[in-house]
């Protein structure tokens, strides 16, 4: 009976009371197994009984041993796994972003969409007609050398586009005027790559076709353009040019948003950067894609993607935007 008892309140609290409980009760020379070598001494009538008492002392003992060792246990893997170590790294968030090019190209087609332009696109292999001929390039006439081009057949002529205003043929074309649209993608040209040219670069082009579009509404609209990317600060300026496509024809310049006018290698210590060409829809060019020229003018523009992104992000070397240099890439994750 008392050691019924003694088992019943004994403190198991710590893993070493439950140690001590296991020798004082269970082990070789516990208790309990005592009062099993006590058992020979007992009449012979009685041992029955005894050793049933005994028996239920015996497992009384061993479950309390048994259920104080799982709460031991759980506990110590409940420790483990909430006490995390919050120093350790985490892990890394892989996912990719944005390329720069990619997203002032998005930059640049919101501020025209919001001016009424949609947007068209058109083939990257095209043919002699729509990069050359319908914009009015002639034959064998050294205009066509301007452009460095990259041949893929000749005779009847395949070349990789030399510049979007393939694309301004095409939506002539295939629409009626009014016309008001943008043509965003990849041009190729013959050129050696260094920190200001590439072989593979990006162009922007606009177009607009109406009764009565003046030069005045292209310089509006590229105004307009040049605030809205760059800020209001900064200054535009036509300075008169020649494209066969055009008359009359202006390249477009922003001043300098490197040095701020002070004059640096990328300006030329100028002060001023060309963005890109622009010019008055030739008549020819009109004809040649079936648009009454006596009715219709337009204004047509191309800029360089790769030009706006340098000049808005400050970024010195045009061969960054192809190295996929993650470095470099990452730092324009704030564009979204
Ligand atoms: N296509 C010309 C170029 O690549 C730019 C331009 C476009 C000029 C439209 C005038 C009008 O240099």
């Amino acid at each position: 009976k008392g050691v019924s008892e003694e088992i019943e309140q004994f403190q198991i609290d710590t893993k070493d009371s439950l140690e001590k409980f296991r020798l004082t009760f269970i082990s070789k020379k516990g208790k309990v197994t005592e009062l099993f070598d006590l058992l020979k001494q007992v009449p012979n009538e009685e041992k029955r009984a005894v050793g049933a008492e005994l028996n239920v002392l015996k497992n009384a003992a061993q479950a309390k041993l048994l259920h104080f060792t799982e709460v031991f246990e759980q506990a110590a893997s409940q420790n483990a796994s909430s006490g995390k170590d919050l120093t350790l790294p985490g892990i890394p968030d892989l996912n990719g972003t944005r390329h720069p090019l990619s997203m002032v190209r998005e930059e640049i087609t919101q501020i025209f969409e919001r001016m009424g332009f949609n947007l068209s696109e058109g083939p990257e292999i095209e043919d002699d007609w729509h990069n050359f001929t319908a914009l009015n390039f002639p034959l064998n006439h050294p205009a066509r050398e301007m452009q460095d081009t990259f041949f893929i057949e000749k005779n009847p002529d395949i070349a990789l586009r030399t510049h979007t205003s393939s694309v301004q043929v095409r939506v002539m074309e295939s629409q009626k005027p009014p016309i008001r649209t943008l043509s965003p993608g990849r041009v190729y040209r013959n050129e050696a790559i260094s920190a200001r040219a590439h072989c593979v670069f990006h162009q922007v082009e606009g177009l607009y076709i109406d009764e009565n579009v003046s030069f005045a509404d292209l310089k509006q609209t590229l105004y307009h353009f040049v605030k809205e990317m760059f800020g209001k600060d900064t200054k535009l300026r036509f300075r008169p040019s020649f494209f066969p496509f055009t008359e009359p024809s202006a390249e477009i310049d922003i001043s300098c948003l490197i040095c701020k006018g002070e004059g640096c290698n990328i300006c030329k210590h100028s002060g001023w950067v060309e963005i890109g060409g622009s010019g008055m829809v030739d008549p020819n060019v009109l004809e040649n894609a079936k648009i009454d020229s006596k009715k219709y003018s337009g204004y047509a523009f191309g800029m360089g993607i790769e030009r706006i992104t340098m000049l808005k992000y400050q970024i010195k070397d045009l061969r960054l935007f192809t190295e996929n240099d993650v470095r470099f890439l990452k730092q324009f994750t704030f564009l979204g």
